[in-house]
C-alpha cells in the first residue's frame, strides 16, 4: 500500500504527541466539566477493543450499519452511475465497505482511498480489503479533511468521488459541529459527487445504555484505556482502579455519554505534559458522546449543507439508517 506521508516518521509522532499532549491539558483544565476528546480512545489497544465491541450482542450498531451494506449495496451503487473513485473517513468499517466495493467493481474497476490517522487501521484494512478483484486501494494517513482534499486532487475527469462515513462516527460531533463538518465535506466535493452517511437512530434508552454500557465490561475496559493510554504514552500516573465507567443519556441532546467517575479524591500527575491536576470523589471526565438521530432530521441536516438527498435505506431489528446525499 502506498501511504503519503507528510514529513519524516519521527517528526509526524513527535508533532502527534505533543498534540495529544496539549489537547489532554486543555480538556483536563476545563472549567465546569473536565473532559477529553474521543479521537485518542482508538490507539492500537483501544482500536482492538472497540472491534470487540462490535462483536457484543448489546452494540447493534455495528451490525445493523453491515445488514444494510449487505443487503443494498447494488441499489446504492445504482444510484452513482458513472465513472466512481471511493473515499472512506475512518478506516475501521472494512467489513461492511467490502460489499459496497465488491458491487462497485462488478460493474468497473475501483480505485478505494480510506483515510485515517491510524496507520494500524490502515494496515487492517489493506489485510482485509486489499485482494478484491477489480479494486485497487490507496491509504491516506491523514485527518479527514486533508485526506479528502488530497484524494479529490487524484479524481481524473469527469470520475465522480463517493465519501463513505459509516458506523455513526458522525455521532461524535454534537449537532452543529456534525452539520458543519458535512459542509466541510461538500466544499471539497463537485456537483454530482456523492456520501453516503450511516446513523444511529434514536431507540429505546435501556437499549442504548446496554449498548454501551455492557455487561462484560468491554466498553468498560475501552473507555478507561484512554487513561490507560494517558499513562503510556504521556508518563501518566491514573489509578485506573479509582474510575468507573459511566454511562448517561441525555433526552434533550438525544445523546449518549460516556464518563469516567473518580470514586475517591485523588491527584493525578501527567509527567510529560508537565500538568498535576485533582479530581473530587464523583466528578467526571466526559470522555465520548454519540448522538442518535431521526431519520427526517438527517436529510434535514443534509439538505441545509448542500445535498440533496437522493435515498435511505432502514435497518429495523437495531434503528439505524445510511442515507445517500448528491453533492448539488
Ligand atoms: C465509533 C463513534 C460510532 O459512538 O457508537 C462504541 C464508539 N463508543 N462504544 C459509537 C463507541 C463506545 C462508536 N462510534
Amino acid at each position: 500500500m502506498l501511504t503519503v506521508p507528510r514529513m519524516a516518521p519521527a517528526l509526524e509522532a513527535g508533532r502527534a504527541l505533543s498534540e495529544f499532549s496539549s489537547d489532554v491539558v486543555v480538556g483536563l483544565n476545563h472549567p465546569g466539566q473536565k473532559e477529553l476528546p474521543s479521537k485518542y480512545l482508538y490507539d492500537e489497544v483501544g482500536s482492538a477493543l472497540f472491534e470487540a465491541i462490535c462483536t457484543l450482542p448489546e452494540y447493534g450498531l455495528a451490525r445493523a450499519g453491515k445488514r444494510l451494506l449487505e443487503r443494498y449495496s447494488d441499489e446504492i451503487v445504482d444510484q452513482v452511475p458513472g465513472g466512481v473513485m471511493v473515499a472512506e473517513l475512518g478506516s475501521g468499517s472494512a467489513q461492511q465497505t467490502r460489499w459496497l466495493l465488491e458491487a462497485l467493481a462488478r460493474r468497473q474497476r475501483v480505485n478505494y482511498y480510506p483515510i485515517d490517522i491510524s496507520r494500524n487501521a490502515l494496515c487492517r484494512c489493506q489485510a482485509e480489503l486489499g485482494q478484491i478483484d477489480m479494486v485497487s486501494m490507496v491509504g491516506f494517513e491523514r485527518v479527514y479533511l486533508d485526506g479528502l482534499q488530497e484524494v479529490a486532487a487524484q479524481r481524473r475527469g469527469e470520475e465522480r468521488l463517493l465519501v463513505l462515513f459509516l458506523g455513526s462516527t458522525i455521532g461524535n460531533f454534537d449537532r452543529p459541529a456534525g452539520e458543519q463538518f458535512l459542509r466541510e465535506v461538500r466544499s471539497i466535493l463537485r456537483p454530482g459527487d456523492a456520501l453516503l452517511l450511516g446513523t444511529d437512530l434514536v431507540k429505546p434508552i435501556g437499549t442504548l445504555i446496554l449498548a454501551y454500557d455492557d455487561p462484560a465490561g468491554v466498553t468498560a475496559a475501552f473507555n478507561k484505556n484512554l487513561l490507560a493510554r494517558i499513562n503510556r504514552e504521556l508518563d501518566g500516573d491514573f489509578d485506573l482502579r479509582h474510575f468507573e465507567h459511566v454511562v448517561r443519556y441525555d433526552q434533550s441532546e438525544r445523546r449518549i455519554e460516556m464518563h469516567l467517575r473518580s470514586t475517591v479524591w485523588q491527584r493525578v500527575v501527567i509527567r510529560k505534559a508537565g500538568f498535576r491536576f485533582y479530581l473530587r470523589q464523583g466528578e467526571t471526565i466526559w470522555t465520548e458522546s454519540s448522538h442518535k438521530y431521526s431519520a427526517a432530521e438527517v436529510v434535514e441536516m443534509g439538505e441545509r449543507s448542500g445535498y440533496r438527498s437522493a435515498a435511505q435505506w432502514f435497518d429495523f431489528e437495531w434503528p439505524f439508517a445510511q442515507s445517500l446525499f448528491l453533492a448539488v
